[in-house]
């Protein structure tokens, strides 16, 4: 089947002999018989037998080695189609199993001859090029101006190319284009088949422009206190040299930029070490009710000032949640440091956890969740995705004069990513904004 398959579509029967072969066998079959038949006749004659019994056995001799070699080569023959059909079928399935990884492929391929005909196209280039490309021109199926003078270039002699170009609807995403000249033995066109593969670096240029966010945004928290401080230092050194009022004030406030600088740097590097781990699961064991107290020993000062109460409510039972005790303190603390700074207004925090059973994602079905909640003037809908973006603050004065980075909730993010979980903000704007996260339970 699969031999006459091939045969199908080279045109070739995989299973015949040619000319000089056949030739070749009957003389070596021929001088095999010649001697068989010598040895025979030279044997029957010296055994003394009769002529006619020499003729009659040397016949049925000779006839038997006739039919014993036709049986030999058909053996053989069999022997050589059953090698042609494996090949045949190995080289079938190298074919299926390339047309399958290029169907497969999240790279658009498409194939173009000479005179810039679509003759192949993978699944994913449909995107690009529409279901009924094959056969059509490119330049009336592809709109990218910047792609379509590359394939020109290409095709009229031009070395391969890559470039790189954006496409702004329907979303906005950026693409690595490789064109590359493709000679396949069937060109009869005007210029050189090309082959041309888009690879989608939307995620890459994502990343590349986050990273460069981040660096300006950490040079332009880093600069600000170190110009105040560069000023006042000059100040202090001329015009107000003898002003003790003066230098008393302007210290105060240097002191106030060198711990926000101190902060800043603090927060960076948290966070670059959050991340360097962010991959390996916290191995402690963790006592929630534990982690509150501490948190609301250290900021109920703050709170008392701000004449905001905080209030706890979780159940004596609660069971121990597997995690990092410094990093879950971190998370805590700037959650219940936010709702105090953020929601003052409403005069009062919440924290509370509860156990919460039945769930299918942990071991056992058993987790923790911690609220924090705040009545203050709540966060709009749509700011909350943005919440957790490094330096991302809605109103970066009071942010500022409260002493924040705006790294707070970046850093909660990873450490809950290391802890294989997410934060959840709820909000009403003019009612408060509750803040929670669930953990497995130990
Ligand atoms: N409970 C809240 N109510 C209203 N807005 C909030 C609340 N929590 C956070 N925000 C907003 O989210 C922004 C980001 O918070 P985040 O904790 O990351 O930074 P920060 O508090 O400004 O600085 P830091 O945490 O370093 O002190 C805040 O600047 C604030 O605008
Ligand atoms: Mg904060």
């Amino acid at each position: 089947m699969a031999a006459a398959e091939q045969e199908k579509r080279t045109g070739k029967d995989v299973t015949s002999r040619n000319a000089p072969d056949i030739v070749a066998v009957a003389i070596v079959q021929a001088r095999l018989l010649i001697v068989v038949a010598g040895v025979v006749f030279g044997f029957l004659y010296l055994s003394g037998l009769t002529s006619v019994e020499i003729s009659i056995i040397g016949f049925f001799a000779l006839a038997f080695g006739a039919v014993a070699q036709t049986y030999f080569a058909e053996d053989r023959r069999r022997r050589d189609v059953a090698r042609a059909v494996a090949d045949s079928q190995a080289a079938q399935s190298r074919e299926g199993i390339g047309s399958v990884v290029l169907e497969q492929m999240q790279d658009a391929v498409v194939l173009l001859d000479g005179d810039g005909r679509i003759i192949y196209h993978n699944r994913s280039a449909e995107r690009f090029i529409g279901l009924t490309a094959t056969g059509k021109l490119i330049p009336s199926v592809l709109r990218e101006p910047v792609l379509l003078d590359a394939i020109q270039r290409v095709r009229t002699g031009g070395a391969a190319e890559e470039i790189e170009y954006m496409s702004p609807v329907p979303v906005e995403h950026h693409y690595q284009a490789v064109i590359t000249p493709a000679e396949t033995a069937e060109n009869d066109g005007s210029g050189t088949p090309t082959l041309l593969a888009l690879h989608d670096v939307t995620d890459m240029k994502r990343v590349e422009q986050m990273r460069v966010d981040f660096v300006a945004n950490a040079s332009h928290e880093l600069k600000t206190p170190l110009a105040s401080l560069s000023g006042f230092i000059e100040t202090l050194q001329g015009p107000a040299k003898d002003d003790a009022d003066a230098q008393e004030r302007f210290l105060g406030i240097m002191g106030e930029q060198a711990t926000r600088m101190q902060r800043l740097i603090e927060d960076l590097l948290s966070l670059s070490r959050i991340e360097l781990r962010e991959h390996m699961p916290p191995r402690g064991t963790v006592s929630v009710s534990g982690l509150v107290k501490d948190v609301v020993d250290a900021i109920g000062p703050i709170a008392e000032r701000d004449q905001v109460t905080i209030d706890v409510a979780m159940p004596d039972d609660l069971p121990m949640i597997r995690g990092d005790w410094d990093e879950l303190l971190q998370v805590v603390q700037n959650l219940v440091d936010n709702a105090v700074k953020y929601g003052q207004s409403g005069g009062r925090v919440e924290i509370s956890a509860d156990r919460i059973d039945g769930l299918s994602d942990s071991s056992d079905g058993t987790c923790v969740e911690l609220k924090v909640r705040d009545f203050g003037p709540g966060i709009p809908r749509e700011q909350i995705p943005r919440l957790t973006e490094r330096f991302y603050r809605i109103d970066v004065t009071t942010s500022r004069e409260r002493g924040g980075t705006g790294l707070g909730l970046a850093i909660v993010k990873h450490i809950l990513n290391r802890h294989n979980t997410e934060l959840r903000c709820d909000s009403v704007v003019g009612e408060g904004a509750t803040f929670s996260a669930r953990f497995l339970a130990e």
